[in-house]
């Protein structure tokens, strides 16, 4: 496994394999892996002849106030996770190698980016369409894995891929979730053991409205009344937003069916944590 960290020399890494007629995988992130990430890592693994992973923690998708100086980062414990999923190059660039002086460019979606994090992450998902935009460019993957756990942010990813005719299948994979019912993430790490207890409501609100909508409860009113129940009795909790909408258009819906998605959004202390469920799957 090759640590990469200049674009250009990626860039070379991957145009090389493709002349040689091999496959790239792609999973982009942010670091401080957990199962999530290597589960995309796996899945890539399996579908390519070669696997790329980034890990890059891009300041363009953090607000002001928010938790980019504070993201955990740690390389060494990254390269330590991912060898075993047999990553062929970690690429992990520094910020000025990818904004250098005079970069002038942002990939802007509309429509899909306007609600749920978009509302409350102004400029969020800029950042990220462009960023992905930018590593699509340098790594020339053929493949690219996301998780669902970013609802939203796949649904954007996959929107801006087929605007830009970007010729890159999008993978959607799985929350992978602790065996209490958490959904892994990097921000996990910020909780305290009784902040990470009251985050299990998050969970188990998606549980108990996928199981009355299974039961037959189609009425989202009703349905995000009994979330707002159960999270209102965490008391370092405070909802962000929690909706119901389409799920590929992410537009509120007032019935429930097969497409629809629950989507919450909830701080505990200064720690935001999101998770979603498609209603009607187990
Ligand atoms: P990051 O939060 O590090 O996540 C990287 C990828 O891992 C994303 O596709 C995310 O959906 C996926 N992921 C995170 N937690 C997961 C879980 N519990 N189960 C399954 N997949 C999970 O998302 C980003 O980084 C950034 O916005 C990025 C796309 C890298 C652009 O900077």
């Amino acid at each position: 496994m090759e640590i990469i960290r200049c674009p250009l020399q990626m860039q070379q890494w991957s145009l090389a394999e493709r002349r040689q007629g091999r496959t790239i995988a792609f999973v982009p992130t942010m670091g401080y892996l957990h199962e999530g990430h290597l589960s995309l890592l796996r899945a890539g693994r399996q579908r390519a002849d070669r696997l790329v992973l980034s890990i890059f923690v891009n300041p363009t998708q953090f607000g002001a106030g928010e938790d980019f100086d504070s993201y955990p980062r740690d390389l060494d414990r990254d390269s330590t996770l991912a060898q075993p999923t047999g990553v062929d190059v970690i690429f992990s660039p520094s910020a000025p190698q990818m904004y250098p002086p005079g970069f002038a460019t942002q990939v802007h979606l509309s429509g899909l980016t306007e609600g749920l994090c978009g509302a409350s992450r102004a400029g969020h998902f800029d950042g990220v369409t462009t960023v992905v935009s930018k590593l699509f460019g340098i790594v020339q993957p053929q493949l690219a894995l996301f998780g669902q756990k970013d609802f939203q942010q796949l649904a954007v990813i996959r929107q801006m891929t087929s605007d830009l005719n970007l010729p890159i299948e999008i993978v959607g994979m799985p929350i992978v979730r602790e065996s209490d019912g958490l959904a892994m993430s990097s921000r996990n790490s910020y909780l305290t053991a009784e902040l990470r207890q009251q985050g299990l409501s998050l969970s188990d609100a998606l549980r108990q409205a996928s199981a009355a909508a299974r039961q037959g409860q189609r009425d989202a009113a009703v349905l995000l009344d009994l979330v707002h129940r159960r999270i209102g009795q965490e008391p370092a909790a405070r909802i962000d937003y929690c909706e119901i909408c389409q799920a590929q258009t992410l537009q509120p819906v007032s019935q429930v069916d097969a497409q629809s998605v629950l989507l919450l959004a909830v701080y505990f202390g200064t720690t935001r944590l999101i998770d979603n469920h498609l209603l009607l799957q187990p």
